[in-house]
């Protein structure tokens, strides 16, 4: 009976067993492993930094370091903490959203805002200093989340708080409320929302393609501080990247891009959303 036994599980283990030794031996149990996983089955790894926009590659590359060097006395850098690439990579397509550290105010921010709080935790230097790390350490977090899907809201494998997604969908309405009353006039008069009406710029492309270099800004901008530039070439001064209207627009933005794959880096007009 026990050799019965055995000979059955072996007789249905044995193929397994021996696929997975051909596997090894070529190398694809990683592959094998990564598609079980969630987190990885989820999206492709980032282009190599070679492929990128050279300026957009740049602000990746200076992103890169300074996510690893520590401006700290106590000499801890971001990747001491945020070691898991996985994590990481799930993070720029779940923004703008609510994040709440030790004494931050609790609100829907955009990324810039949570790594300026983050560097003014973890780091001992000056507001302008800091200021000049934010959009590079973005770059780099973006690149990382290349391939996800747009998912406001959830940058993790556990679900935010549902008070957090009411937030966040106060922060979207007060968005698409914008979009029909600015000072410089409705952006719906140059542009259509979404995907079902083709017309000029469509909005629903932004928020996948950011941070990118923007040509006639000669700058790599996050959505944020383009949409701040743009406003003030239509004639609407005094926007600020962090401002509530600002975040609150993105957060539309972000909710007519959900389900996209998250491509930063794009151009305009070489779009490779799906
Ligand atoms: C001492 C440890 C520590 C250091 C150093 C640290 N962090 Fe964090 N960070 C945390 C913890 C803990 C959280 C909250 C848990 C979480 O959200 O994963 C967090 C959360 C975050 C989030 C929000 C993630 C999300 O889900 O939206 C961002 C973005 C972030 N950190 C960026 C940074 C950056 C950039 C640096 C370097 C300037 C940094 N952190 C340094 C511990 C740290
Ligand atoms: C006077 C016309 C006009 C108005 C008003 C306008 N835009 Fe634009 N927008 C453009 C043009 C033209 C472009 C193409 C980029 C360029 O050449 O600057 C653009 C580009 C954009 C992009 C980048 C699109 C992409 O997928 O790359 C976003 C996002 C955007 N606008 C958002 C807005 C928002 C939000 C408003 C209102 C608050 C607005 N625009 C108001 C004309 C306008």
């Amino acid at each position: 009976m026990a050799n019965r036994i055995v000979l059955h599980a072996y007789r249905y283990e044995l193929p397994r067993l021996l696929l997975w030794v051909l596997l090894a031996g070529l190398g694809l149990t990683q592959v094998a492993c990564s598609q079980a996983s969630p987190a990885l089955a989820s999206g492709p790894a980032p282009r190599p930094l070679s492929s990128l926009e050279p300026h957009y590659r740049q602000t990746v590359l200076n992103g890169w370091r300074s996510f690893q060097t520590s401006f700290a006395r106590d000499g801890l850098a971001c990747v001491d903490c945020h070691l898991d690439h996985d994590a990481l990579s799930l993070w720029a397509a779940a923004y703008p959203k609510v994040v709440v550290f030790d004494q931050s105010p609790y609100r829907v921010k955009g990324l810039a805002e949570v790594i300026g709080e983050t560097l003014t935790t973890h780091t001992d230097l000056s507001v302008r200093r800091r200021q000049s790390l934010v959009d590079d350490i973005q770059a780099y977090i973006s690149w990382r989340g290349e391939g996800q899907i747009v998912t406001p809201g959830y940058s993790k494998r556990l679900s935010p708080p549902q008070e957090d997604l009411d937030q966040l969908q106060k922060a979207v309405e007060r968005g698409r409320g914008l979009t029909r009353q600015t000072l410089s006039g409705p952006c719906l008069k140059c542009h259509t929302p979404g995907q079902a009406e083709e017309g000029l710029h469509p909005l629903f492309r932004a928020t996948s393609s950011f941070p990118r270099y923007v040509e006639k800004a000669r700058r790599v901008m996050s959505l944020e501080a383009f949409l701040v530039w743009h406003l003030a070439s239509n004639g609407s001064e005094g926007f600020a990247p962090q401002g509530r209207n600002v975040t609150d627009l993105s957060a539309y933005l972000a909710e007519l891009a959900k389900g996209q794959r998250y491509s930063p880096g794009t151009p305009l007009h070489g779009g490779n959303n799906d």
